[in-house]
């Protein structure tokens, strides 16, 4: 039995976290999940978006899935997606990109999974106004070696275990010769210790257009953390979009599990929501914790329905269904 702490999030989130955890249960997986909270609805009745509680259980547990949470634009309180990152320096975030079965989208035979640097580069959130009229703002990116050789290390690790033949490191070098260059030579300096994998740098922008032209010819990517946001949203674009793709914060003590997309307002609480990102950051999840059998068998799950039962897929990616009809037709095929 595992303690893991369930998050369900704003908008579509509880929607879809229903859906993945009736999912989990009907192919029994032991989980003894702890509620809760954080985002926009818990902001609006207590005043703190992140309640100490949600910490204190994070804290205790150490394991998170986790709905998508509503953040302002503009103004309001900072993203708590990137605030549980660095409070519980979930220093990868892996995306992975893989074409699934009888879903639109202009390539077939895409397999790539993004590392981004999750801690550090822009995201750090230390802007600031230069003069008082508010016409001239900055932002500071932070990148460190330490940070760095973290997630390039457990970029080649998981490309040595999941047998993957090469790793790309994204950059700016050019340009930014010192917080993106520092992330460059340390990627150098790391390949020397995995002779077995071919390793290879490319310019962020050059990067962009390749993964449109050719995106098979991509294996493990990782990158800082701006372009790694920019960049995996590409890749999910690659395979059919947000609503296929799943995602993982995993640090070296803790590791949340997330979709790629957000909290969908536009649809929340019309039964029309996807929850197949949701489900996949799931089985992220369970193969974190080892269980590998288990994982592919909801997934082959849930390729049987993209393949012979599309009618009850939602409608982003051509179904005619709900998120419930999608659920009832995983778990009809669980339970056989
Ligand atoms: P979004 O991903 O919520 O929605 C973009 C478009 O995709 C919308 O048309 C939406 O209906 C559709 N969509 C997204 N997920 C879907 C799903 N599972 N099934 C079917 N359709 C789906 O992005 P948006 O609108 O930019 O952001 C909305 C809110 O979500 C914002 O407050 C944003 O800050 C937050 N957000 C949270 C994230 C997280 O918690 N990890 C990640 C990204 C955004
Ligand atoms: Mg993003």
């Amino acid at each position: 039995m595992y303690d893991i702490v369930r998050i369900s999030g704003d908008g579509i989130g509880p929607e879809i976290t229903d859906s993945v955890c009736r999912i989990l249960e009907t192919a029994k997986v032991q989980i003894n999940w702890i509620d809760a909270r954080a985002g926009e609805a818990v902001f609006n009745e207590t005043g703190n978006p992140l309640p100490d509680e949600t910490i204190e259980a994070i804290k205790k547990y150490r394991l998170v899935l986790k709905g998508p949470l509503t953040t302002p634009v503009g103004a309001g309180f900072r993203s708590i997606n990137v605030a549980l990152r660095q409070k519980f320096d979930l220093y990868s975030n892996i995306r992975p990109a893989k074409s699934v079965p009888n879903v639109d989208s202009n390539f077939r035979g895409v397999d790539l999974v993004m590392f981004r640097e999750n801690t550090q580069g822009l995201y750090i959130g230390k802007e600031h106004w230069v003069d008082e009229e508010k016409t001239h703002a900055e932002s500071i990116a932070v990148v460190t070696e330490g940070a760095s050789e973290k997630i390039i290390t457990a970029a080649f690790e998981y490309a040595k275990k999941y047998n993957r033949k090469k790793v790309t490191l994204v950059h700016k070098a050019n340009i930014l010769k010192l917080t993106t260059g520092l992330f460059l030579k340390v990627g150098q300096r790391v390949a020397k210790d995995y002779p077995d994998i071919e390793f290879q740098d490319l310019i962020v922008d050059n990067m962009a257009m390749q993964m449109v032209i050719n995106p098979s010819q991509f294996d493990v990517i990782v990158t800082t953390n701006l372009f790694g946001d920019i960049l995996s949203d590409l890749a999910s674009g690659l395979v059919g979009g947000l609503g296929v793709t799943g995602a993982a914060n995993i640090g070296d003590d803790a590791a949340m599990f997330e979709a790629v997309h957000g909290s969908a307002p536009d649809i929340a609480g019309q039964n029309k929501a996807n929850p197949i990102a949701m489900l996949f950051s799931a089985l992220m999840m369970l193969e974190h914790l080892g269980e590998h059998r288990i994982a592919e068998k909801i997934r082959s799950a849930v390729y049987a329905v993209l393949q012979d039962h599309k009618v009850d897929c939602t409608k982003d990616i051509g179904g005619e269904g709900t998120t419930k009809s999608f659920t009832d037709a995983v778990c009809n095929i669980l339970k056989d």
